[in-house]
Formats: C-alpha cells, sequence, structure tokens
C-alpha cells in the first residue's frame, strides 16, 4: 500500500495540457500578473516551479525585475520553457534551471520568491519545504526582515549564511514572497446532490473505497456551516509554518445528512491581511479541483448542533500528509480520513469506480 503520490513525483504529471489549463484559469493569472507587475521591478526573482510556459518568470521579466531565475523540475516542461523564454527574446533576462529546487544552486541570491506550486490543499505540493528552503539558501538576508514579527522567522531562516547581521537590520521592501499567503477552509457538508453531478461535463470517478473526491467545483449548496480556516501557509517571511493542528467547531447552520469535509483554497497575492482573498478555488472557472473528504458513514444532523473538526496537516517533510477527525456532539462520526488517501491498496486517490452514475444517492 503505497501514500499518494510524493511532490516530487507530482511534477512529472503535468502535461501541456494542464499549463494551458493554469494559464487560462483568468483570476489566479491575472492575480499574479498584477502583483508581480506592482512588486518585482528592479529585483532579482526565482520563479520555483516555473512550468512549461515559464509563466511568472515571464511576467517578473516583463514586469522589469534586474534579473529572473526560473527553476522547474520536469524535464520536458524545462525544455519548453527555455524554448518560450528563447523565442520571447527574454533569455539574457531569464536564466531557466532545471531540477528540484531543493536540489538546485543559483549563482546568486534573489529579493522575491515567485511561486505557484500550490495543491487542491494548499501545502499538498511541497510549497513549505520548497519556500523554506528557497528563503534559506536563495533568499538575500537584506529582503527577509520586515517587522518584529517577522524577524525572529527570518533569521533562523537565514543561521549559516555569512551575509552580517547588519545586512539583515537594513529596511527592506516589505514583500519577499508572491503569494504572500495560502490557506485551505473546510466545511462539514452533504453529498453531492444528482443535480451537482449532472451539471459537470464528464464523470465524476473515485476508488471505490476512497475518503478522497475531487470535484471539479464547489457545490455551494452542500455546504452545512460556513467554511473554516484550517491550513494558513504565511510566506511573508518566506518561513511558512509545518505542523498545523487545529480543532474546528462548527454550529450547523441547516439539518442535514453530514457525509463529508468540503474543502477549498484561497490564496493572496501581496496583501496576508486583506479581506478578500485574490484567488479562490471556490470560484467558477478555478483550476484547482476542490477536495471532498469523504466519511466513512453519514449522519443525519439537526440545525444547532456542535461539529468538531480536528485537522492535522504535516508539512515539514518530502511528503505532506494531512488526518481528519470528525465528531458530532462529542461522538467520532466515521473513521478518520487521510489526504492523500492510503486507504484503498492500490489505488490513486481520484480513480476508477463510476460515481456518477450514484447520481445523488446517499452511499
Ligand atoms: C502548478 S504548476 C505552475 C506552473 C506555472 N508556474 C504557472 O503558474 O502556471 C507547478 C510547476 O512547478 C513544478 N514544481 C513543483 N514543485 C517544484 C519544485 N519544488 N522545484 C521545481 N519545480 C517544481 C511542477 O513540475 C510544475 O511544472
Amino acid at each position: 500500500m503505497s501514500l499518494g503520490p510524493d511532490p516530487r513525483s507530482l511534477c512529472e504529471r503535468y502535461t501541456d495540457e494542464t499549463y494551458a489549463r493554469m494559464r487560462d484559469d483568468h483570476a489566479r493569472t491575472c492575480a499574479y500578473e498584477q502583483a508581480i507587475k506592482a512588486v518585482a521591478s528592479g529585483r532579482v526573482c526565482l520563479d520555483i516551479g516555473t512550468g512549461a510556459l515559464g509563466l511568472l518568470a515571464v511576467m517578473a521579466a516583463r514586469a522589469g525585475a534586474a534579473h529572473v531565475y526560473a527553476i522547474e523540475a520536469n524535464a520536458q516542461a524545462y525544455a519548453a520553457a527555455v524554448q518560450t523564454v528563447a523565442d520571447l527574446q527574454l533569455s539574457d533576462r531569464v536564466t531557466v534551471l532545471q531540477g528540484y529546487s531543493t536540489d538546485v544552486q543559483l549563482p546568486r541570491r534573489v529579493d522575491l520568491l515567485l511561486h505557484e506550486i500550490l495543491g487542491e490543499i494548499a501545502g499538498a505540493e511541497g510549497v513549505v519545504v520548497a519556500v523554506r528552503d528557497a528563503a534559506k539558501r536563495h533568499l538575500a538576508t537584506t529582503t527577509r526582515v520586515l517587522s518584529s514579527a517577522t524577524a525572529t522567522a527570518a533569521t533562523d531562516a537565514s543561521a549559516g549564511d555569512s551575509e552580517s547581521a547588519a545586512e539583515s537590520a537594513a529596511v527592506a521592501p516589505a514583500i519577499v514572497s508572491i503569494p504572500v499567503r495560502a490557506r485551505t477552509l473546510l466545511a462539514p457538508a452533504e453529498f453531492p446532490g444528482a443535480h451537482y453531478f449532472a451539471s459537470l461535463p464528464f464523470p465524476m470517478l473515485a476508488a471505490p473505497g476512497a475518503t478522497v473526491l475531487k470535484l471539479p467545483s464547489l457545490p455551494r449548496d452542500v455546504l452545512l456551516a460556513a467554511p473554516q480556516t484550517f491550513e494558513d501557509l504565511r510566506f511573508d517571511a518566506a518561513a511558512p509554518e509545518g505542523v498545523h493542528d487545529v480543532t474546528l467547531e462548527f454550529v450547523l447552520e441547516r439539518p442535514g445528512a453530514l457525509r463529508g469535509l468540503a474543502l477549498h483554497v484561497e490564496v493572496f497575492m501581496t496583501d496576508a491581511d486583506a479581506s478578500v482573498p485574490d484567488v479562490s478555488s471556490a470560484q467558477p472557472g478555478s483550476h484547482w479541483p476542490n477536495v471532498f473528504m469523504l466519511l466513512s458513514e453519514e449522519l443525519q444532523v439537526e440545525a444547532g448542533k456542535r461539529v468538531v473538526v480536528r485537522a492535522c496537516a504535516r508539512l515539514e517533510t518530502d511528503q505532506p500528509l494531512y488526518t481528519f477527525e470528525v465528531e458530532v456532539c462529542g461522538k467520532p462520526v466515521g473513521a478518520r480520513m487521510h489526504y492523500p488517501d492510503n486507504l484503498v491498496p492500490g489505488a490513486a486517490p481520484g480513480d476508477v469506480q463510476d460515481l456518477g452514475r450514484r447520481n445523488g444517492r446517499r452511499i
């Protein structure tokens, strides 16, 4: 029995089609472009996971970055990015490097990290390890010290650098990472009904016994309470937390058949404390699927009932892992759920078995 794909092997799954789909996710791409235009001018940038289109690297070069280093693990995407950069006559301003970012050495330090290595659960594609590593080995210390709140994390990240403490104390530009924050929210939910599956352009597939479903959009009418954050990745000091243990309490807004947890991701480009995220996977048109963690049993619940969700994220290793446990009125509902889903021998999360045909039936 194996866990789901680790972040390194996920890099091999990207294709021309997935890069085009991400580019055409208008809300996401425009939000990155706007943020990069506002921040990258005159700075040396590192784009972690540049993809076949070198998307963020090209944006930064066009925004007047002093130089851009762009790292890509996928060999085909790397070759395509080199070609794209050459075709755009940006080869003197963008250096594309092949490899997994934690293995790659840069010729100099940078002032700004760019990255879109966020998963359908934000930390699932290894962004925490990649950003922490980039902060330590590639980010100039002068750009890291922002405020007393972030100074400790930045200093930790720079331990062992040859750059001086005096340099660290210099006043610095406020943004060291685009995005500056990504978070994942969850809400107790019913199983989507027949109308939801009927609205999809293709049938939904899931492994028999799977605990993880990937829905192309968030069916908001299944939520039994407003979503709450369980994973909050703050990149403002380029030192996102690797361990998240959160207990969330929901008071149900309506009665229903509790069947799982509906998750979505929100991204903040330059203002970590903005009241509205720049990008949300709950918005129509998002390329990120919405994860539905499926409980092993269904429970009829009344409005006003208290549902407690214990969510744990372990993101500091090469294999990010999440677990979720649900309680209603102090009693566990179903078994503990895992992401990636390792409960089904031999099955990858989201694999085969027709769920569309079970349209709307409670399972
Ligand atoms: C979600 S795609 C984003 C591509 C592009 N930056 C964009 O925004 O459209 C993530 C890309 O990063 C690569 N990748 C993920 N983690 C990486 C890492 N730590 N080092 C190098 N490449 C990575 C993947 O192979 C993939 O090409």
